[in-house]
Order: structure tokens, then sequence, then C-alpha cells
């Protein structure tokens, strides 16, 4: 059974019946799905490009209702993180204990899913009883540990990532119990047991740093060439994707995953999530939107490219921060299981019209009120607050507001201010910012954002009294600021811009 081949339309996934009502009305209004707005789940999306789209989970975090319910919906395809690995399912030597995998396993066939196993055969998580064998056992232990494990999840796992990280990053053999004992060989004798145990399933080489080309995904490629040539059985070769924004995109991914697919066999992305050195801001989150949408736009472009699995889906449960410190916000959803600018980029590369996530344009309404009476004094006091004009939640920390003015002559050095608002000045963030080509009525802008919270659909902040003057204290001229009006109650701002994730959702800028 393929996921990319099996239909899942029948599900409406995460959106609320209410919504997909209306949508059914505005199809039927419309006369036609061509016009109208493309509802369904990132699962949805990707079957109709003929991909799966899928999540890493682990067990604790099903009894999360709320993380559960969308871990069901909007995915067609999950793999466990840890509960497959050699030191849950046989910690002592000849003990197998699959109970874990099992709920795992359970929990997608109640929800339509697909599920990868993960892993067979790899350095780490391994139990030290592994480690402690003579070499002349290794290869016995290996082929049991594969037979065993294969074998129970038969018909269950549709892919099995047989090998883990075979490769330094240099692209010479990683040295593990496997390999020291076996050498290469080990690789073509775990995958000659796999198919012997699951002859359905799919089976993969599957590293990170692979993804782009270079030393490790060249030397992956002649290990697979090499394997195919001697008629060993091997499907496809996945590619972890573990990326970081500070790294940058990885060199030619398309070109890399097509030379794989160009051999005749399947690319599948494994783990992906792009993380950052924290704390997040609005840069950063539209460098990771970007890398999110050019990974499902590299595995759209290569046919053999099965589909993408997100390590987790949300930032709540990912495990990032714990093997690198100080570095998060890596996944789609945020810790309060909000979808991110990242989610409504995935969901624009799948060919979703609606970007559903607080990406979406026009859910965010910038309102604005002149806090202050005189436009030729030392200060410039805007009054800003947003509204969640959408029907979903918005995570706060990838929004900025952008109200423009000109600083007229005196210092091009500011001091900014929040006097007052009901979310509490201390999660409200302001600087002025120069702007790189001046236009009329504005060459500086002050931008406002938020350290953390979400709105809930049809929630304002409430309003963000602002307040900034130039370190020398001389005047400005506020009578032709681009973002300056005159009204002294809240109204919707045009001319205060909105952006989600570094992207404008709201309003027109000068
Ligand atoms: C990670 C899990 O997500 C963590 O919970 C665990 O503590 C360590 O392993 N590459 C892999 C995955 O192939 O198995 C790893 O998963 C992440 C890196």
């Amino acid at each position: 059974m393929s996921s990319v081949t099996r239909c899942r339309h029948s599900r409406s996934g995460g959106l609320p019946a209410l919504l997909v009502g209306a949508m059914t009305l505005a199809l039927a209004l419309a006369g036609g799905p061509a016009t109208a707005a493309q509802p369904g789940t990132l699962h949805e999306l990707a079957t109709a490009k003929g991909r799966y789209f899928g999540s890493a989970t682990d067990n604790s975090e099903l009894a999360d209702a709320a993380y559960a319910a969308t871990l069901g919906s909007e995915f067609g395809q999950i793999t466990p993180g840890n509960s497959m690995k050699w030191d849950t399912t046989e910690p002592v030597q000849g003990q197998f204990d699959f109970a874990k995998g099992d709920v795992i396993t359970d929990f997608a066939a109640r929800h339509d899913q697909t599920v990868r196993g993960h892993t067979l055969v790899w350095h780490s998580q391994l139990p030290n009883w592994v480690s402690a064998l003579p070499a002349t056992q290794v290869e016995a232990a290996m082929t049991r540990h594969i037979t065993e494990e294969a074998s129970h999840y038969r018909g269950a796992v549709t892919a099995w990532d047989v090998v883990n990280e075979p490769f330094n990053e240099d692209g010479t053999f990683r040295s593990s119990p496997f390999y020291d004992a076996l050498g290469t060989g080990y690789i073509a004798t775990a995958l000659r047991a796999a198919h012997a145990a699951d002859p359905d399933a799919k089976l993969y080489l599957n590293d990170y740093n692979i993804e782009g080309l270079g030393a490790k995904s060249d030397a992956m490629y002649a290990l697979v060439r090499d394997l195919l040539d001697e008629g060993v059985p091997l499907d496809g070769v996945g590619m972890q994707a573990h990326l970081a924004v500070q790294y940058g995109f990885p060199y030619q991914m398309q070109a890399n995953m097509k030379r794989f697919a160009d051999l005749g066999l399947d690319v599948a992305v494994t783990e992906l999530d792009v993380r950052m050195q924290l704390p997040a801001d609005a840069a950063k989150a539209a460098t990771q939107s970007t890398y999110y949408r050019q990974v499902v736009e590299a595995c759209l472009a290569v046919e053999r490219c099965v589909g993408v699995t997100i390590w987790d889906y949300t930032d709540k449960y990912s495990w990032v921060p714990s093997t690198f410190p100080g570095q998060g916000a890596a996944n789609l959803y945020d810790e309060n299981l909000l979808p991110k600018a990242a989610y409504a980029a995935v969901r624009t590369a799948l060919g979703g019209e609606d970007g559903g996530g607080d990406g979406e344009p026009g859910t965010l309404t910038a309102q604005y009120r002149n806090n202050d009476r005189s436009v030729g004094d030392n200060q410039v006091k805007p009054g800003l607050q947003l509204v969640n004009s959408g029907t979903t939640p918005v995570s706060l920390s990838d929004v900025t507001l952008r109200y423009w003015f000109t600083s007229g002559n005196g210092a091009s050095t500011y001091h900014t201010w929040c006097d007052w608002s009901p979310i509490g000045c201390s999660t409200v963030t302001h600087r002025v910012v120069a702007m790189g080509t001046p236009k009329a009525g504005a060459d500086h802008y002050l931008e406002v954002g938020f350290g953390s919270g979400s709105l809930a659909p049809g929630a304002t902040t409430g309003e963000i009294q602002l307040r900034l003057n130039k370190t020398d204290w001389s005047a400005f001229d506020e009578s032709d600021d681009y973002s300056h009006g005159t009204g002294t109650s809240y109204a919707d701002a045009p001319k205060v811009a909105v952006y989600v994730g570094g992207e404008q959702v709201w309003g027109l800028a000068p």
C-alpha cells in the first residue's frame, strides 16, 4: 500500500465544520473549484500533488489531546521519534519490546496514516550490550534485531529507515559497532535481512547533511549506486533535512534529489525542521519560511520524491532546544500549537490558495489613533492595536507592525517607548528602523513586535501606546508623515502595515 496513491480527500481534516460548510457554500456559489479557496490539510494538499505530508511524534506527546488532534488530522504519515529505536525495542539481548511502537502504529491505523519505521540499525540510542559484543557476534545480533522488528511491524510500517546515519561529514563511513565489525558490507546485510522480514516495505538509507550536493551526499550516492549494481534490495534515500537559518539552504537540493531519483530510487525528506538561534525575530522567521517552502518545492519538482516528514510539527515537542542549546523555534506550529508563518509558506508551496495559518493575507488588521496633539513637538505618539479579523488563532511572535514617519533635522538615533498596553508593555518590542530608500513622508519607521502570546479569532491586542523621540530631542514635523492621521479613536489604518514572518499581510507600504 502506498501512501501516495491512497485517497484521503474524504476527510475535512483540521478545519472547523462551520468553516468547511462555508467553503462548500462558497464553492457552490462560485460555480466550481477553480475560483474557490482551496480547503484541506497539509496532507490533502500534498496528496493532490502525489505526495504525502507527515510528522514525527512520540508516545508521551499523544497524551496531549490538542496535540494528538492536529497530529491525527493534518498529517497522513507519522514517524515514531524514538519508540522503534534499538534501545527501546531490544534493551536486553533477545528481549524484544514493541509496546511503544505499537501505540504509534495503532494511532496511525485509527487516523488513516502510514508509518515510517525509524530505525533498525543506527550507532546512536543503541543499548550497551550491542557495543560490548565481540565482533564475531555482531552480524547475528544485527540480523536477529532486524528480523524480529521488521517482522513484527510487517503490514503496519510502509517504509523503513534500515540504516541511519552511516556517514561522517567528509563522506567516510562512520565508526559504529556494525561498521567496525563488518565493514561496509553491514549495510547490504541489513537491507537483505529487512527485505526478507518484510518484502513489501520500502527500504531506505537515511542521513543528515545529504540534502545538498557535497562530499557526504556524494558518498551516499556512490554507496547506493554500488548497492543497486549488486542487486541489494534498496528502494530509497531519506534526507533528514535538519536545517538551520544560520547555516544557509542546502546547495542544489533539487539537483541532488534528482540524481538519486535518476538511479531509480525514491527520495523522501524524513526529518525536516529549520531551527534558529533564539530569540526568534521576524527576519529569522522569514528565512525559515523560505527554507520550508524551498524544501517542499524541491520535493514537488522531483517526481520520485514521495513526501515530506517534519520532525514533529510543534515547537512544544521539538528535539532542538535540548540538542542545540540556545536554538529552537524550528517547527511549523508554535508552543501553543498555533500555525506559524512557515506553515502558511508550506501550504502555499503545496498549492494551497488559502494560507490557513497566520500568514494568510487579510486576517490581521492594524488600527491607529493619534495620541499626540502637537505635530511639531519633539515626540511622535502613535497608538496602535492589532486585530485578528480571521478565523484561525495567530501566534504573535512572528508579527510586526510598521508606522512610517520622517525624522527631520537633528539626530538620527532614537529612543522608543511603550507607555501602556493591556497586553503588557513587557511583551511589546519597539525600535526605529531607517529606510534604505526614503519615500514621500517616510524615511524611518517605528517597528513594533511581540515577544510571545497569541490572538484568538476576533480578538485584539488592545491599544499599545507608543512614543518615540530623537536622542537630541530635536523637533519633528509630523504633518506630512506617511502613517500620521488625526483620528482620536481607533480605526482601521491601511497606512500602518502588518507583517508576518517578514511578509506583509495588511496595509499599504509607502
Ligand atoms: C532524536 C529524537 O527526536 C529525540 O527525542 C532523541 O532524544 C534523540 O533523537 N536524527 C535522527 C533522529 O535520525 O532519530 C533523531 O531523533 C534526530 C536526528
